[in-house]
């Protein structure tokens, strides 16, 4: 069997963001605050065959987990085709290493009729993102109508899946007056809230620190609210989320990617719905694959992907916090990274 590779920091490539389109139906301010994009020209997208035989070809080289995201996943027509022949990538045993889990992010907008079927085709998890409950903050902040729709794919969802996950960006001002009822809201639906901070990627094109409402802070107005939270010490792997339980038992998440990174634990790659693979969030470049998978076939492809991964020695949010702390320090006022790649295209 062969080794799993590791990156410059010894970091295996352990886990896969799989991006099926870079359409969205809504438009978060924080993440695709313009109306109109440029798409991705159909021809360019990686067919399902095309993605699943580059995921079997990267599984010798460590690949164990896979979460499918995009742009909205659930806009790819016939994802459960894809998830089929995803669940077909199992470990047959011991010595076959295989896929341990396939997850989904979604907004749920199209999930009510979807969680089942997705569920029947070997679907393990559902993240949904939902940055808040009340109908007119859902327009101002998506742009869309789509709450009530998003409400009954997460009811489907919890129908239909254990252990779905709710993802909510804070974003001060915005939805930061949410925490208590989002939690209350995730213990009567039994999903497991994350309050993700802020970030500086992507078509975060409006974001400044000043919005950011730093982790710390996100516990201090729980513990304000239910009491204070405990660190929840049940082992979760290289899980950027760091998991704390309420008074109450319920636990809930909070990932801190902006004011804590998580780099040095980091063993996620990403792959665009076009094939450009990256190994960083914040990175400014990637390597296309795709002109060596349809040339070469996957496993050529696949030993772009473990060369690209070897070479890595990025700490993009380390290096971006860093600089955030710099120019705090000199005062300045500009502190957007550049270049900005998009959330949207690339997986968040
Ligand atoms: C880009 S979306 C793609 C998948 C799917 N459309 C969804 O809504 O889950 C993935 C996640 O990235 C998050 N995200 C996008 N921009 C962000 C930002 N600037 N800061 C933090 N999270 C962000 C979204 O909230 C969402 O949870």
């Amino acid at each position: 069997m062969q080794l799993p590779i590791l990156d410059q920091h010894q970091r295996p490539l352990r886990s896969l963001r799989l991006s099926v389109t870079d359409r969205c139906n809504l438009r978060c301010g924080y993440c695709m605050p313009e109306e109109r994009y440029a798409w991705l020209p159909k021809a360019a997208i990686l067919r399902y065959e095309e993605s699943i035989a580059l995921v079997a070809a990267l599984l010798p080289h460590g690949l164990r987990k896979l979460r499918i995201t995009g742009g909205e996943p659930l806009l790819r027509r016939d994802l459960t085709d894809l998830v089929v022949g995803l669940d077909a990538l199992r470990a047959s045993s011991p010595n076959s290493p295989g896929l341990d889990e396939i997850a989904l992010t979604t907004n749920a907008v199209h999930l009510e009729d979807l969680a089942a079927p997705l569920k029947r085709a070997g679907l393990d998890r559902i993240t949904i993102s939902l940055d808040t409950l009340k109908p007119d903050r859902f327009l101002e902040m998506t742009r869309r109508d789509e709450l009530d729709r998003a409400l009954r794919g997460l009811r489907a969802a919890t129908a239909s899946f254990e252990g779905t996950k709710l993802n909510t960006v804070v974003v001060r001002g915005e939805n930061d007056d949410e925490l208590a009822d989002l939690l209350r809201f995730g213990a009567e639906h039994d999903v497991e809230v994350r309050f993700i901070e802020y970030m500086d990627v992507g078509g975060a094109t409006r974001w400044s620190m000043d919005s950011v409402v730093p982790a710390s802070e996100i516990l201090e107005r729980i513990a304000a609210a239910f009491g204070e939270p405990r660190p929840d010490s049940a082992p979760r792997g290289a899980a950027p989320a760091s998991r704390y339980l309420l008074p109450s038992g319920q636990r809930f998440g909070l990932i801190a990617s902006t004011t804590r990174p998580f780099c040095s634990s980091c063993d996620r790659a990403r792959l665009t719905a076009d094939g450009t693979f990256f190994t960083c969030l914040y990175a400014a470049e990637g390597a296309d694959t795709a002109p060596t998978l349809r040339d070469h076939g996957a496993e050529a492809a696949a030993r772009l992907i473990a060369d690209t991964w070897q070479k890595r020695s990025d700490r993009g949010a380390e290096a971006r916090a860093a600089s955030i702390d710099r120019a705090a320090l000199a005062g300045a006022d500009e502190l957007r990274s550049r270049p900005h790649l998009e959330m949207h295209t690339r997986g968040g």
